[in-house]
């Protein structure tokens, strides 16, 4: 006789949701801040009071915060059930859905900007161009995309999950976002030399 097991929850958080309170204790103390800057900087190119998906959010902080504080209307994806909790309980009445970005129907809207910060390098290459796509999908005309990722095509183990990670390099990037209908307006790299791609939907 056949018995059925319960589902195993499968993780598609690419490890985040079981290192998800030290990941928010750290991200919200030591070097916190990192990204802050350059996310406060982008967001004075969009219009005010727009819209912007934040992919990847993790627990908000402090990339959506500052986006919040500025007075735009964030939605928040991230497939870590934790993050999300503690997004939720920090900015209640922001919309933050707790999805892959492959199952995430907030890709159907339509958005002034997305960012995704410390996220993209943490998908195969496949993965990562199907995102790309669905970002220039989801960007209206003339919006904006900033990513992190490193400038040179690169493997390696995330400090904090210790999974594979992959850059594909600023030439491949260059290429896939050309093909996802949007153009690299800058690249750059941050105090926690965080490299960083800025674009814009054509
Ligand atoms: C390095 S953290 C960055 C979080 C946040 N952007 C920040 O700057 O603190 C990567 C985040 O991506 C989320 N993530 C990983 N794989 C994902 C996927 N397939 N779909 C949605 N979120 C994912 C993780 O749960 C984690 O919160």
């Amino acid at each position: 006789m056949l018995h059925s097991r319960p589902v195993a929850n499968i993780d598609k958080s690419n490890g985040y949701e079981a290192i998800a309170p030290d990941y928010i204790a750290r991200r919200g103390s030591q070097g916190g801040g990192i990204g802050a800057r350059v996310v406060a900087e982008w967001s004075q190119q969009l219009p005010a009071g727009g819209t912007i998906l934040d992919v990847g959010c993790g627990n908000g902080v402090p990339i959506s915060e500052v986006l919040i504080e500025r007075g735009f209307r964030v939605y928040g994806v991230d497939a870590s059930p934790a993050m999300v909790e503690s997004f939720r309980t920090r900015f209640p009445g922001v919309p933050v859905q707790c999805s892959s970005v492959d199952d995430s129907d907030f890709f159907g809207r339509s958005f002034d900007g997305v960012v995704a910060w410390g996220l993209v390098f943490l998908f195969s290459e496949e993965a990562q161009r199907r995102l790309l796509a669905k970002i220039g999908g989801a960007l209206q005309s003339g919006g904006l995309l900033l990513f992190t990722a490193p400038r040179q095509r690169c493997t390696w183990a995330d400090a904090m999950t210790g999974q594979d990670s992959v850059s594909l390099g600023e030439e491949e990037y260059r290429r896939i976002l050309e093909s996802a209908g949007l153009v690299v307006i800058g690249t750059a790299s941050d105090e926690g030399e965080n490299h960083y791609y800025l674009a814009r939907k054509v």
